[in-house]
């Protein structure tokens, strides 16, 4: 079981981007029913974001109207919102002013129904050192506006620097079974070193790994994933030679392929953050989220890895320049 914030919430946590996104938002009152069903099903820590939709209608305006109908749940559930990104020219927005101008915003938006448990800026402007931006938020921390400071796309030093300066939340990054580098590049490392939990988005990969993507021509027009590098056309066929290899382990498991690449998420002591608008997928993934994995199937898993390679950049295109190498 995951702790965050002193709060158990583990073992799965629910992304919120899918409920408000820009262009294919769900009507508010849909988007209150599926955070209920998150919450009856037992997800204890929801991820928002301020540019997980438009400055109108975000995940700070969905948590408001949430709170307002369910006020006894504020307690109980761990959110984690990032902010200070310009939504309108699409870069870090880190400075003092832009950090506290952020959280500001967010407050304003949850006008009271709900604390912020944990800020983090969006992604991280490289003039900054992240000495500086700590402190402002760590500040903001101990004044009581945040609950505590999470990082989010930063490497294994980055993390290092920030939690000298203030005690870091959380960190959240990439990790699924397509998405295996920050095992071994030092982030999960330094994350145990230092007793910070980890956050693991995307754990299907952005639906590669749910068995139901088979061409990039089921993409509505406007989804972003069309513009990631790994759903690229040129790339999609070794891409889908993956899920092929990992499917032959859950055909002999007798398990969905969500299932094996959650179960694997939970194994490696991150807690994944799956997004679904369904009830079914979020009640699937609560029960996903509790398969138990064997030394045999984790060897079987290590095999496919180190044999059959995922093809594309994780963001690839103008956002890979803001990851934290
Ligand atoms: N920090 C960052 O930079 C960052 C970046 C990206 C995402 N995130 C966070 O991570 C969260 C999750 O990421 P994500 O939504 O992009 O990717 P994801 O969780 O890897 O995949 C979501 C996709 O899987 C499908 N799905 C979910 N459960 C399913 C199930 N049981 N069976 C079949 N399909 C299923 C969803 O479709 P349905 O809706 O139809 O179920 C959706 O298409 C986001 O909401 C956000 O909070 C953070």
């Amino acid at each position: 079981m995951v702790k965050i914030c002193g709060k158990e919430v583990g073992p799965v946590g629910y992304g919120m981007h899918t409920l408000t996104r820009r262009g294919f938002a769900l009507e508010v009152e849909e988007g209150i029913s599926i955070l209920k069903a998150t919450f009856d099903a037992g997800y204890r820590f929801w991820n928002g974001g301020m540019h997980y939709g438009t400055p109108e209608y975000n995940s700070l305006h969905l948590l408001n109207a949430y709170f307002t109908k369910y006020p006894e749940d504020a307690d109980a559930v761990v959110i984690s919102i990032k902010g200070a990104w310009d939504s309108t020219a699409f870069i870090p927005y880190c400075t003092p002013e832009g950090l506290m101008d952020s959280v500001e915003t967010c407050l304003r938006i949850l006008d009271g129904k709900k604390k912020i448990d944990i800020f983090e800026p969006t992604r991280l402007d490289k003039q900054i050192p992240i000495e500086a931006v700590v402190e402002v938020l760590g500040a903001l921390a101990q004044s009581g506006d945040i609950g505590g400071v999470g990082l989010t796309e930063v490497n294994h030093e980055t993390i290092k620097r920030a939690h000298a300066v203030y005690p870091i939340a959380a960190v959240e990054i990439e990790l699924s079974l397509f998405s295996t580098e920050v095992l071994t590049n030092g982030i999960v490392k330094t994350c145990n070193e230092l007793g910070i939990p980890v956050v693991a988005y995307a754990p299907f990969a952005r639906g590669w790994l749910t068995g139901g993507l088979k061409s990039r021509g089921q993409l509505k027009e406007g989804d972003w994933r069309l513009k990631l590098a790994r759903f690229n056309d040129e790339v999609w066929q070794a891409n889908q030679a993956v899920v092929d290899a990992l499917m032959k382990i859950t055909e002999r498991k007798g398990c969905g392929i969500n299932e094996l690449a959650l179960a694997w998420v939970v194994k490696t002591g991150a807690l994944p953050i799956p997004g679904s608008g369904r009830k079914e997928g979020i009640k699937a993934n609560m029960e996903a989220a509790q398969l138990k994995l064997t030394d045999e199937d984790c060897e079987a898993i290590d095999e496919v890895l180190r044999h059959v390679k995922v093809h594309g950049e994780r963001y690839g295109g103008s956002d890979q320049k803001f990851l934290d190498g």
